[in-house]
């Protein structure tokens, strides 16, 4: 076998074998074969796909490339979420205190923002003092005794996807469905969890920008997580606009404390019932998805997910009063306030653009290695289908006046106005159970 040969094989439009996908997966990570090779392979498999089973076997390389979560010792159905990455997007906040307050436990690794998403890390570590990093036995012990614990990913966690997912972000190989799939489920499968709900996002803001290609990326990743032996279930969601009003690490924070409160905006809260249940129902709580979502109203209704969050940042370190004065957070120096014209009405908002525009004030990151301001951001005022208040249409937070001007004018160029009021979007576009 050489890589040579591996890479014919598929630049002719045939199927690898598990020894083909194996010897060139270890090789890479190893460091015996060079970039220059995975990189002409990667291209040849955005040209002509990898089926199912290449892909499960792909995912499985890369899974055991590195530790292997063992949560045997938790009691219960260890439940995990996924998003595949969006502007705003604060669910995790929100849903592990829920999932936890109905008494499942929630063991979950999560990622830092990268480019114009965001990562849960991050949101959480704008909460002083709050430690995103515990040694696997305090991890153990918080889910057994708490119900929950959310920690960054270990450097150790599906390294081969690490080195291959770097290497495909610079040679234009990142949008391939297989290659995309292998990834996400690799570090899922790897961070040990029994049922895992996935969100995968469709829409501007998002990798897979229509609904036909996020849905086939859904099937995609529930046939790998089956193979595999876990419980997985899918929604595809959109993400033609940033999730809730708030984006920006902070900002986020409150926005789902909101949301834990009750008073969160509705796309979020939706979409928050929508996960939820299906987590309830993967981690046999709920008879029903219908069961899980009268659940999920209950603890956000009787103050229980409210009080787990506050459980869940004092454990890890953080000032618990967070939940009643926001102005324990990072607040940034300047707020500007974005005014435009054309229309009354709001038609689009560029959830892409909203992202950079994140970007710009210091609130995302550029490279892996990027410093992030954790109190910028942007307020959104108004969404689509709603009108513009005077022109008002969004809140620049920023620690700098220059990068503020430049977020004003990438904050304009993302909305589209009209005179007419648009429908109210979709949130949820389909299940794949
Ligand atoms: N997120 C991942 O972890 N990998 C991808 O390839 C895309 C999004």
């Amino acid at each position: 076998m050489s890589t040579v040969d591996i890479i014919l094989k598929k630049k002719r439009g045939e199927e690898l074998s598990s020894e083909d996908i194996n010897y060139i997966v270890s090789g890479y990570t190893k460091g015996e074969i060079p970039d220059y090779q995975i990189s002409a392979l990667l291209m040849a498999v955005c040209f002509n796909k990898m089926n199912e089973r290449e892909t499960y076997d792909l995912t499985m390389v890369m899974a055991r490339s590195g530790d292997m979560l063992d949560l045997s010792r938790i009691n219960g159905v260890k439940t995990d979420k996924h998003s595949s990455g969006g502007v705003g997007d604060k669910t995790t906040l929100v849903l592990a205190p829920i999932i936890a307050a109905c008494s499942v436990p929630v063991a979950k690794m999560s990622g830092r923002g990268l480019g114009h998403t965001g990562g849960t890390i991050d949101k959480l570590e704008s909460i002083p003092g709050f430690r995103t990093t515990m040694s696997d036995e305090d991890f153990i012990n918080n889910v057994n005794k708490h119900k929950i614990a959310v920690v960054g990913q270990t450097a150790n966690l599906a390294p081969a996807d690490k080195k291959l997912y770097a290497l495909r972000d610079v040679t234009g190989t990142v949008d391939n469905q297989s290659l995309i799939a292998s990834s996400i489920m690799s570090k899922k499968i790897a961070s040990g969890a029994d049922a895992i709900v996935l969100d995968v996002k469709c829409g501007s803001g998002a990798f897979m920008k229509d609904i036909e290609s996020a849905t086939n990326l859904a099937h995609m990743m529930v046939d790998i997580g089956k193979r595999a032996g876990r419980k997985v279930c899918a929604a595809i969601t959109n993400m033609d606009q940033p999730l809730g009003y708030k984006i920006g690490n902070s900002l986020e924070v409150e926005e789902a404390i909101d949301t834990l409160k009750g008073k969160g905006p509705k796309d979020l809260t939706v979409l928050c019932y929508v996960l939820g249940s299906r987590m309830l129902y993967l981690a046999n709580a709920a008879e029903s998805i219908e069961k899980g979502a009268d659940m999920v109203k209950e603890v956000i209704e009787n103050g229980k997910a409210l009080a787990k969050f506050e459980e869940f940042v004092e454990i890890q370190g953080g000032n618990r009063n967070v939940t009643k004065d926001y102005s324990i957070l990072p607040t940034a120096k300047y707020t500007y306030d974005v005014i435009a014209q054309g229309g009354k009405f709001v038609k689009k908002i560029d959830a892409e653009m909203i992202g950079k525009a994140v970007l710009i004030l210091g609130g995302g990151r550029l490279t892996k290695e990027s410093k992030i301001d954790l109190s910028v951001g942007i307020e959104l005022k108004c969404k689509v289908s709603e009108s513009t208040k005077d022109g008002h249409i969004a809140t620049v937070y920023s620690s700098s006046e220059e990068k503020a001007k430049k977020a004003v004018e990438t904050v304009l160029k993302a909305y589209t106005l009209s005179d007419e009021r648009q429908p109210v979007p979709k949130l949820l576009y389909a299940c794949v159970d």
